[in-house]
């Protein structure tokens, strides 16, 4: 191993952005929802279609310090926040950021204040689809949210848009990753798992093909704007990994501490040993963030494979390009998130791209 990644590490490029995320040194993460409560109800919505608030409301202020105190006597350093919608509570977030670094996903409504919140946080914006289809799936066809969160986070250097593709409408990439660049803000993908069985184009298992050439196609047009990779909408969007096929049995970030995974924790696949994935009360925890007991092959959730694949470097080291795959996943995640200095490592998003560039085409 150590004699191919020397081999590998020869390249320059490639010995930058190693160098860049080892430096990062050790990130020990977990996701907690900042609260149970929301101001939309999303089509599908895995939060609440598996009523993960239910018996679970928000932590009151004593057990959210000491839960924060706990965490880092734990050796936490990064937080993904979720929910619930997390711009609800904008200074539980900033008392988070004063001592580890976070990313939140917020649906883009309630402006994330700038105030104490400029540093250690990255921002994932979410949208659906263009105006008529994100009004209809997450603003019950009334509001307009894509447009108020293009207001507010128009230049906002913290914010990416965390684009959550329904398979039936890859079409409307293009023009919709069209503004969200223009509004000066990165991209990341993510997709849709059909959860209330509403079939035709939000179902998954139709494949993902049209939404994967159409993201080929936004990192051909905006090559240092897609946070996306070639590779990891591939490992997303075909659920295999080598010879693995996505699944509970594979995924690699669920709550340790939580009995349900136990068995898990002893197959033998890699996994991160101290994520857990906490409900709105802080107290209890879940078998992972988007799943209680959802059958897996729903579940598209881009944080999670990324997961997957970065902790399976071994199986990435046949070829100086496999270990660019899985290198690049790496650094990616490790940019979003501003685990890295941003700003020197987002010149490096076109290089990245122009290293993935598909090999074999994509059918028609
Ligand atoms: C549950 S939300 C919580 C945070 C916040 N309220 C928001 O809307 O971003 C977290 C992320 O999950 C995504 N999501 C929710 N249900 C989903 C589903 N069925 N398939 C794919 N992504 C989903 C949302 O779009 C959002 O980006």
């Amino acid at each position: 191993m150590a004699n191919k990644l020397k081999e590998y590490l020869s390249d320059p490029f490639l010995k930058q952005l190693y160098s860049e995320v080892r430096s990062a040194g050790k990130i020990q993460s977990i996701s907690i929802d900042l609260t149970h409560t929301c101001n939309i109800r999303c089509t599908g919505c895995y939060y609440f279609n598996d009523n993960m608030d239910v018996g679970h409301p928000t932590a009151d202020e004593e057990t959210f310090d000491l839960f924060l105190e706990n965490e880092k006597k734990r050796g936490t350093n990064f937080i993904t926040i979720v929910g619930g919608e997390p711009s609800l509570k904008p200074d539980r977030m900033r008392k988070i950021v004063k001592n580890f670094k976070a990313s939140v996903s917020t649906n883009g409504l309630k402006k994330i204040p700038m105030e104490g919140l400029e540093e250690n946080l990255s921002i994932g914006v979410s949208v659906w689809g263009n105006r008529e289809t994100d009004s209809k799936m997450r603003g019950n066809g009334k509001l307009d949210i894509f447009s108020q969160a293009l207001k507010n986070y128009k230049n906002d250097p913290r914010a990416f848009w965390y684009f959550t593709a329904i398979p039936g409408y890859a079409d409307q990439i293009e023009p919709v990753v069209e503004e969200c660049v223009a509004n000066g803000n990165h991209v990341l993908f993510n997709f849709y798992g059909d959860l209330e069985t509403l079939g035709n184009e939000m179902d998954h298992r139709r494949g993902f093909e049209q939404t994967r050439k159409a993201i080929e196609k936004v990192i051909e047009r905006f090559p240092d704007k897609i946070f996306m990779t070639s590779y990891l909408s591939e490992i997303v969007s075909t659920g295999w990994l080598y010879d693995q096929k996505w699944g509970y049995d594979v995924c690699s970030s669920f709550s340790t501490n939580n009995p349900v995974n136990f068995d898990r924790m002893k197959n033998g696949n890699p996994f991160s040993p101290d994520f857990r994935a906490y409900n709105a009360d802080l107290q209890t925890t879940r078998r992972c963030c988007t799943g209680i007991d959802r059958d897996c092959s729903s579940c598209f959730d881009v944080w999670q494979h990324f997961s997957w694949v970065m902790l399976n470097l071994k199986k990435h080291l046949g070829t100086k390009q496999e270990f660019t795959n899985w290198l690049t996943t790496m650094y990616m995640f490790y940019l979003i998130n501003r685990l890295i200095d941003f700003d020197k490592g987002s010149k490096n998003i076109a290089e990245i791209h122009a290293r993935l560039k598909r090999e074999v085409a994509l059918p028609i």
